[in-house]
């Protein structure tokens, strides 16, 4: 008999005489005359609660099935006379796939701590909260292709090796084949040159948007950064639309549009699964959510940014004065509580950002846009690049960067340059936003950090 998964079972429209199930055993409870096995097999939030009828058989194999086992139940899909379910499975044969030891299972309490949780990441989608939280990760995924697909917008894959340090902060992991005993300069090395894994897809998203219009990259990214916070990861994905004959407001208005359809699409499509964020995790959840999709987002330039925290009636650890950078306080205070929704920030000094963006007429700020959300800051960052040739090579030359490394970024400025604008939104940041979870180690199946590489 073929094998049908627990969320389709449970969605059945009528009984059905003969059913095979497959899962994990969440609980067992022990009745007169037969016990109750709770089932999960991933596909959904909801367990589906088998019963098997005592004999000498299956009471001998009851005996060997705790938590954690991998069961087979075959029997018939039952309306369910208890509550909180609509169908069962009353089983007319029960088969062990794979016992779990009851005493060295670490899966045994209801509730585990998310610390706990992160040592044992191997088995941690087999809670309710991990389980919910890879399902709506993937269902993310899927509406983020949507989304530009229905725009028209090209998936194209941007490398993952790269040479070039996009974003300018020299955080980045260097790759080689050169054996640590023994290094060699980088002539000898694989490439004849330094190595590293990409920061940021953007460089090649503009390349292909200068051809073919609207593009998009969603890939793995990774970051040198040192910092053990809990909204950064050393590996993440980040999702990079990149528009031609587009400037900084069309940029804004794509990230604002993108943000709202994610977010109705996962209340959507995974309801059962937020709603136990939102009343395990953060009860606030649900309004934070409605009103990123009903509102429109706040829109401010920069130096109104900083005079808002300036006359903010709390103080801050860093700075506030024009041409500094913004921080994660600023930027939960501007969101979290100033606004309290979400807040476009744009026009930042020059200094603060990267080569790329296109200066303003002040010769001060660049046409920048970050786009912060409350509990969690910076979700999206882009801009509007610079397109003028001779603007472009001056500000390479005035960050001390190598024009002969970027030719073929400037020869997309030399022949037909156009107006164009992208930005890069971190998934695990939006999932953190969907969530209410406060440390980005808990939205991704493996993180990645400085000194923890496990798994
Ligand atoms: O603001 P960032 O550094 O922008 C860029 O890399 C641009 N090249 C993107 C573009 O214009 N195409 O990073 C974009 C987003 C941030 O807003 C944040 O959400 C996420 O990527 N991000 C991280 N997420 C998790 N861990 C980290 N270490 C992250 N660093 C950035
Ligand atoms: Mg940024």
């Amino acid at each position: 008999m073929k094998r049908i998964k627990i969320a389709n079972a449970l969605n059945a429209l009528a009984p059905v005489e003969d059913i095979l199930i497959k899962g994990w055993v969440r609980t067992k409870r022990d009745a007169k005359g037969f016990s109750f096995l709770e089932l999960n097999d991933g596909s959904g939030l909801k367990n589906i609660q088998a019963i098997v009828d005592h004999t000498p058989e299956t009471l001998a194999l009851l005996e060997s099935i705790g938590t954690g086992a991998s069961v087979a139940v075959e029997g018939s899909l039952s309306a369910s006379p208890g509550q909180g379910q609509k169908w069962e499975v009353k089983a007319r044969s029960l088969t062990l796939i794979g016992a779990a030891d009851q005493v060295t299972y670490p899966l045994q309490k209801k509730r585990h701590s998310d610390e706990f949780l992160r040592t044992i990441a191997h088995l941690r989608s087999r809670t309710n909260k991990y389980g919910a939280m890879f399902r709506i990760r993937s269902e993310l995924a899927l509406a983020i292709h949507d989304f530009f697909q229905e725009r028209g917008f090209f998936h194209i894959h941007s490398p993952i090796l790269t040479g070039a340090d996009c974003e300018g902060a020299g955080e980045m992991f260097r790759v080689t084949t050169q054996d640590r005993a023994k290094p060699g300069t980088a002539m000898d090395d694989f490439f004849g040159k330094d190595a590293f894994l990409t920061v940021s897809g953007q460089l090649s998203a503009e390349m292909l948007a200068l051809g073919l219009g609207d593009v998009y990259t969603f890939g793995p990214t990774f970051r040198a950064e040192n910092s053990n916070t809990p909204r950064h990861v050393a590996e993440f994905w980040m999702v990079e639309p990149e528009m031609a004959f587009a400037d900084l407001t069309d940029d804004m208005d794509l990230g604002e549009a993108l943000i709202k359809s994610v977010t109705s699409r996962i209340l959507d499509r995974r309801a059962d699964d937020v709603e136990l964020f939102a009343k395990f995790v953060d009860t606030t959840l649900m309004v934070g959510l409605e009103t990123i999709i009903k509102e429109p987002f706040a829109r401010i330039p920069y130096r109104e940014a900083i005079r808002i925290l300036q006359e903010a009636s709390r103080s801050f650890e860093f700075p506030t004065e024009f041409g500094c950078d913004l921080q994660t306080e600023h930027e939960r205070y501007l969101a979290e509580e100033h606004f309290k929704k979400p807040v476009i920030v744009f026009d930042y000094p020059k200094e603060v950002k990267a080569f790329y963006m296109r200066l303003n007429d002040d010769n001060e700020t660049v046409a920048a846009m970050d786009v912060l959300v409350p509990r969690i800051g910076e979700i999206i960052g882009g801009s509007q690049r610079e397109e003028r040739l001779e603007v472009l090579e001056r500000r390479i030359q005035e960050l001390s960067l190598s024009q002969e490394a970027y030719w073929w970024y400037l020869d997309t400025r030399r022949f037909g340059t156009v107006p164009h604008a992208g930005f890069g939104l971190g998934f695990e940041r939006v999932l953190m936003m969907l969530t209410g979870v406060t440390n980005i180690r808990d939205v991704i199946p493996f993180p990645r950090a400085p000194k923890s590489l496990d798994f």
